[in-house]
């Protein structure tokens, strides 16, 4: 089946009970048992319950894998997968993950015995030379959280293979629409379920998909123990919005890309005699469908589009702010993915918890600013950037 088709029907047959066309919301905590161990598979709603089996269903399909888990957050998901290491084992992380799982993992799970080292994953010899004899997993975010630095995911999971160790990846920023890690050889996929999977800025969540078994059992087990599980209402609020998921990413990247270029045409030397209008003082545009993004190619081999954020980089702080506090129809606030556009500056929202030094090592300097760009007319968004800009 195509996506669209998928994503409309998957793990979502006519309700058997009633024929209702949308699955119900099973707002029931606890289920009727006809004898002693004799349930329909379902006994206690934490463990598992009608309308989240849906969307785990659902969201197994999208992402080409065979097991789903939904989670009531993005950080909910990632910490499950943290769990699979035990004291004493060590996590090799992309550099520039978003603020909070560099949290999770250096603020919280390192007092529990486990080592993470954070490296820059574009290089591939940093992870070969950064992977230890206890490195149990490699996490990575590709394209990353603000700056979109894109890993060669296939070229990480040959490393990591051959070391038996797990691979994670936190495709929150393309959806299951534009990259389906678990082709790519990865053992796990995460999502923000937040973001582009719930895309009207009305849910948080989080997903895992997986097709190893042992994996799918292990983590299963950990998400009824911990029981950061999604309620009814929000897993139904999730399957509605994977429906739509294909259109939106299609909108999304759309707009995206033609703001991207729209940004670069008003800096790049060439471009800019012609330029219809003139943007001060930006330094760097980050998008990975321009030709000049320094991973342009890689990002073309293992995604079937580029999404709707777009970064940029102004002078400094004071200039930020600035720009900042001028657009009008960009909603200054932080999340992504949702239908309106949304403008973030990460080094004091996001990605605050990340120290100013660390931050600035990997280029995630006072001057980056994000757009998560909607799905409005891209007209009506390019003149609010030129206003906010001038
Ligand atoms: C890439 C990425 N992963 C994970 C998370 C955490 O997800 P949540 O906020 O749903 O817990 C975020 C949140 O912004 C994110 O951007």
């Amino acid at each position: 089946m195509g996506f669209s088709t998928d994503a409309i029907h998957a793990g979502q047959p006519p309700d058997p009970s009633t024929g209702a066309i949308i699955t119900p919301i099973f707002q029931t905590t606890t289920y009727y048992q006809e004898e002693l161990g004799k349930d329909k598979g379902y006994v206690y709603s934490r463990s598992a319950n009608p309308t989240r089996t849906a969307l785990e269903k659902n969201i197994a399909v999208l992402e080409k894998g065979k097991y789903g888990l939904a989670f009531s957050s993005g950080m909910a998901a990632i910490h499950t997968v943290s769990k699979l290491l035990k004291a004493g084992d060590h996590a090799v992380v992309s550099n520039d993950v978003y603020g909070g799982t560099y949290r999770l993992f250096q603020k919280v799970m390192n007092d529990y015995g486990l080592e993470f080292t954070f490296i820059d994953m574009t290089d591939l010899q940093n992870l070969k030379e950064a992977i230890k004899p206890n490195t149990r997993l490699v996490h990575l975010e590709s394209p990353t959280n603000p700056l979109l630095t894109i890993t060669d995911i296939p070229g990480a999971v040959e490393i990591c293979k051959a070391k038996n160790i797990i691979v994670s990846v936190d495709n929150t920023f393309m959806s299951p629409y534009f990259q389906n890690p678990l082709l790519l050889g990865v053992d796990l996929v995460i999502h923000s379920s937040t973001k582009y999977l719930g895309g009207h800025s009305d849910v948080i969540g989080g997903m895992i998909v997986t097709s190893s078994e042992e994996l799918y059992e292990r983590m299963k087990f950990i998400q009824n123990s911990i029981g950061a599980v999604p309620s009814p209402f929000d897993s139904w609020l999730l399957l509605r919005s994977t429906k739509t998921l294909a259109v939106r990413m299609e909108r999304h990247n759309y707009n995206a890309f033609e703001i991207a270029k729209f940004l670069q045409s008003n800096i790049s030397g060439e471009n800019r005699a012609n330029a219809k209008y003139r943007i001060k003082n930006i330094k760097r545009v980050i998008y990975p469908g321009l030709e000049n993004y320094p991973q342009h190619e890689i990002a073309k081999k293992q995604m079937t589009g580029f999404g709707g954020m777009v970064s940029f980089e102004v002078e400094n702080f004071e200039r930020a702010k600035d720009v900042l506090h001028k657009f009008k129809l960009f909603t200054l606030a932080e999340s992504l993915g949702g239908v309106e556009s949304l403008v973030c500056h990460p080094a004091t929202m996001t990605h605050a918890s990340i120290p100013k030094e660390e931050r600035e090592k990997n280029g995630l300097t006072d001057g980056i600013i994000r757009l998560s760009v909607g799905i409005e007319d891209v007209f009506d968004l390019i003149d609010d950037i030129k206003q906010a800009l001038a």
